[in-house]
């Protein structure tokens, strides 16, 4: 079978650790890359990228504001699209792009690379609290911290472990948030009734990522990057393969070349599920109330 032909749209961060490991895995070909900085990449415009290149996939690495543009735009031709997360920075886009991708039957996965450790269906699912932490300095780029372009702290840096929570504990029932500056506290009330907090900040040195699941049995602590691995409560479980943001990825062009949309890391579906979430928990830091989800 011939190498699959991806593209990537927006230049930026982590098209350059995307790109390298497109690079490195077989049955894949990068064919080019669109960025509107001249010179970031070999075209400008991504929809004359889309005219003038056969692709098979897409890698849609633009800033939240500029997802939906490129999804709809992908979807319609026929094109496989990797989004990178949050799937958008308002619901209204998220839904749009989603029925886009609905329409046209192309495989579409979310860049939530939790999703994709490899010991995930071996933790516990019946923690009664879910401690997420993730506190750490991270790129400068122009569009963080306006939350007016997807670029708040809850949708950048929370949105991971809120998707991560829920792939544990399910659906989320309520949650409230406060925020100053770049450091957000989050609680939510799950519809199981666990509890769960996501707090996150930028500190460089910071504590960085990790996850505790504290149920009956005693708590199972994750640690989230660099090493990925989970121990307590009898569990002694390492992440097998590479890195979890290059196994999702190559899960998602594994999907591409079976054309079969249910074999993704990460949905759409699920991604918009955790965009809902994180909205709220932006809605609630802005009220000063809890926010219901529906
Ligand atoms: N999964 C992860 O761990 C992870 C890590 C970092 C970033 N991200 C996500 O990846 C996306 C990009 O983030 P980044 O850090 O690489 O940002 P970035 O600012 O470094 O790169 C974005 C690029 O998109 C380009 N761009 C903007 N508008 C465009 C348009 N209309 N057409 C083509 N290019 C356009 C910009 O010029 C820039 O080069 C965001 O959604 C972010 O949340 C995910």
């Amino acid at each position: 079978m011939a190498d699959l032909r991806a593209g990537i749209v927006g230049a930026g961060w982590i098209a350059g650790t995307h790109a390298a490991a497109l690079r490195d895995l077989g049955g894949v070909e990068l064919v080019a890359s669109a960025d509107v900085v001249p010179g970031r990449a070999e075209y400008e415009d991504w929809r004359v990228m889309l005219a003038r290149e056969r692709l098979d996939a897409v890698l849609v690495c633009t800033p939240p504001d500029v997802h939906r543009e490129v999804v709809e735009g992908a979807a319609a031709a026929g094109v496989a699209v990797y989004l990178e997360k949050p799937v958008a920075h308002a619901m209204d886009d998220a839904l749009a792009l989603r029925a886009a991708v609905d329409a046209a039957g192309v495989v579409c996965a979310v860049g939530y690379q939790y999703r994709a450790i490899s010991f995930l269906a071996g933790l516990p699912v019946d923690a009664a609290l879910l401690l997420g932490a993730g506190v750490s300095d991270t790129v400068q780029r122009d569009w963080l911290g306006d939350a007016a372009r997807g670029g708040s702290m809850v949708l950048e840096r929370a949105s991971h472990l809120i998707d991560l929570e829920r792939f544990v504990a399910g659906d989320v029932a309520s949650v409230s948030a406060v925020e100053a500056g770049d450091a957000v506290s989050i609680a939510l009330r799950f519809a199981s009734g666990a509890l769960g907090t996501v707090v996150v900040g930028r500190a460089a040195g910071g504590p960085g990522w990790r996850l505790e699941l504290c149920g009956d049995e005693g708590t199972v602590t994750l640690e989230l990057d660099p090493a990925f691995r989970a121990h307590g409560a009898g569990l002694a479980l390492e992440h097998d393969g590479p890195p979890p943001l290059r196994l999702s990825l190559a899960c998602f062009l594994d999907a591409v070349a079976r054309r079969d949309p249910g074999a993704v890391c990460c949905s759409l579906d699920d991604g918009v599920a955790t965009l809902a979430v994180a909205l709220a928990a932006q809605e609630s830091a802005q009220r000063g109330a809890a926010v219901a989800l529906a």
